[in-house]
């Protein structure tokens, strides 16, 4: 059975009973999957991929203030511990020894807010991060927070949060954290639409209307394939995302730089990442995927 565990020393005793389970004769592996639940198939996405990667798995799920700006929707954002739990405990994601994290405010910040935190540097200033200033400040103080709880061997993040993706990566890097991050594809509805938390404010012709993000990403790609170049992909990237159909406000289109976010050069070829938000009523949305300029 799946161990639910809200408190720091249940997990350290959770995580030292995983550690004692042999491992089969090769080095014991543990995978964290970090969430802020209302899970859905990208999440569980997440938790299959490290299932085939690890022996045991930790699911984190903690709705982190840090990263949400005042004006933003922490209060209203989708709780629903017994539903994630369900989701979790079905088609045989996790088992026996594996844990569900899920700790309170006070457990995460006892002191409350970190004085002391992680910060993004450039990567955080740029795009999400000027939409959202401090954004990927609080994402990486949680997350680094939680891989010293969870002492992971692998994490895995979405690769719909692209730039957090990228700064998760950049921090394991610049700050020696002893651990694998593993990147895991997009899921997508049958229409194109990237599953998110959020999808479930849309209305349904906000739905209708959410799937320009997809299609704009069809339409770089299809203009890249002809070989436009760079601001001509981009010109055709946000024409479908602003078409009659399109989304109410376009908070960034750009094409950078996968690692670095960093907007491509006039006449740059090879891969680039378009990454969009937009906002749909009163939702805001987030792609991205590879575009091949050549
Ligand atoms: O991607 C998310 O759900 C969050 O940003 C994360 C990584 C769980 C940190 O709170």
């Amino acid at each position: 059975m799946t161990r639910l565990v809200t408190d720091t020393a249940a997990l350290a005793g959770a995580l030292t009973a995983q550690d004692d389970v042999p491992a089969g004769g090769h080095p014991h592996r543990r995978a964290v999957v970090m969430t802020m639940g209302a899970l859905h198939a990208g999440h569980l996405a997440l938790v299959r991929r490290a299932r085939e990667l690890a022996d045991h798995v930790v699911v984190t799920i903690f709705v982190n203030p840090l990263q949400f700006g005042p004006t933003e929707d922490l209060a209203r954002y989708p709780r629903d511990l017994e539903g994630d739990l369900a989701l979790l405990s079905g088609d045989g994601l996790l088992g026996e020894g594996d844990v569900v994290f899920a700790p309170t405010p006070a457990v995460m910040y006892p002191s409350g807010d970190p004085v002391v935190r992680v910060t993004a540097g450039r990567i955080g200033e740029v795009l999400e991060g000027a939409f959202r200033p401090g954004h990927l400040d609080g994402v990486l103080t949680v997350v680094l927070k939680l891989m010293h709880l969870t002492r992971p061997g692998v994490a895995l993040f979405g690769q719909k949060d692209a730039q957090q993706l990228a700064a998760v990566r950049r921090m394991v890097r610049d700050l020696d954290v002893p651990l694998e991050v593993v990147g895991v594809p997009i899921v997508r509805d049958s229409d194109g639409l990237a599953l998110s938390s959020r999808n479930a404010y849309l209305t349904a012709d906000e739905r209708r209307r959410a799937l320009s993000l997809s299609g704009s990403l069809a339409a770089a790609r299809a203009a890249a394939d002809e070989g436009v170049a760079p601001d001509g992909v981009l010109a055709e990237a946000v024409a479908a995302l602003t078409g009659p159909d399109g989304v109410d406000a376009v908070d960034y289109a750009a094409l950078v730089d996968p690692s670095s976010f960093e907007a491509v050069e006039h006449g740059a070829t090879g891969e680039a990442l378009l990454v969009l938000a937009a906002r749909v009523g009163g939702t805001r949305l987030i792609d991205n995927g590879e575009v091949m300029l050549r």
